[in-house]
């Protein structure tokens, strides 16, 4: 596996300012604009293949009622994900973790994995994941994150060789004993005016990375960096990385 340390943009659900989140067709474009990696949601069907899907729910991104656990992945399958966004993408599909590993290595991509379970899911999810990934002789970089601790808990035994980040809105009061249990790398946090200079240098003097979602100006990319973040999500990569060095 090549290099695991994420770069300062990185593509957030693919290129979703431009294309429809989570998609292949949103990789594919985080790659054209110039991402070298990407950050995307993953879940599982109910019949437990990893798919890429932010929301619990298929409405918002989908022309799908109901929850994505609830149904197979044929059903999934027969879905537009696409023309929610914009007639350019209809027809496109829901893309499975497998079709994501594969186009990500294709296209030099390294991926922060995020895993989104529905709630009382966390341990099927994580474990379907793990079995993919565990499946493959060869893989793109990857960094796991999740909001949830018990996810976070699991893959440091199913996925032992991959970094971790430990994602959250604010930083909670406990954070270096939850960082340190699961062994992360990487603290992941909403890039809100509650970050501090002094926050962010208590994180690298633990020796963690600080990564911010999501970040869609400069101005607020430069605010960040000021303060000593190593790194931005964005739906817009090709924006940021035109007006900073990447
Ligand atoms: O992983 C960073 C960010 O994606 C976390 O929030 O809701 O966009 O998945 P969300
Ligand atoms: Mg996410």
């Amino acid at each position: 596996m090549s290099d695991t340390k994420m770069p300062a943009i990185i593509a957030h659900r693919g290129a979703s300012g431009s294309a429809p989140e989570n998609t292949l067709a949103a990789i594919r474009l985080a790659a054209e604009h110039g991402a070298r990696w990407i950050e995307i949601d993953v879940n599982i069907s109910a019949d437990g293949i990893p798919v890429l899907f932010h929301d619990d729910g298929l409405s918002r991104c989908s022309n799908g009622h109901g929850l994505v656990i609830e149904h197979s992945l044929d059903t999934l399958k027969s879905l537009d994900c696409g023309s929610w966004f914009s007639e350019q993408f209809t027809g496109e599909k829901i893309a499975t973790f497998d079709e994501c590993l594969e186009l990500a290595t294709e296209c030099n991509l390294g991926i922060n994995l995020e895993i989104k379970p529905c709630s009382g899911w966390e341990l099927p999810t994580t474990d379907a994941i793990s079995q993919l990934i565990n499946s493959k002789k060869t893989l793109p970089p990857i960094v796991v994150s999740s909001f949830s601790h018990l996810v976070m808990q699991r893959a440091t035994t199913s996925l032992p060789e991959l970094p971790r980040s430990s994602l959250f809105l604010v930083a909670p009061p406990d954070w270096h004993t939850l960082l340190e249990e699961v062994d992360a790398s990487n603290i992941h946090l909403h890039g809100n005016s509650l970050l501090t200079k002094k926050q962010v240098a208590d994180f690298k003097a633990s020796g963690l990375g600080v990564y911010c979602y999501t970040v869609n100006t400069t101005d607020e990319a430069k605010a960040l960096f000021d303060i000593g973040v190593d790194g931005v999500f964005t739906n817009y990569p090709q924006m940021l990385l035109e007006h900073m060095d990447n």
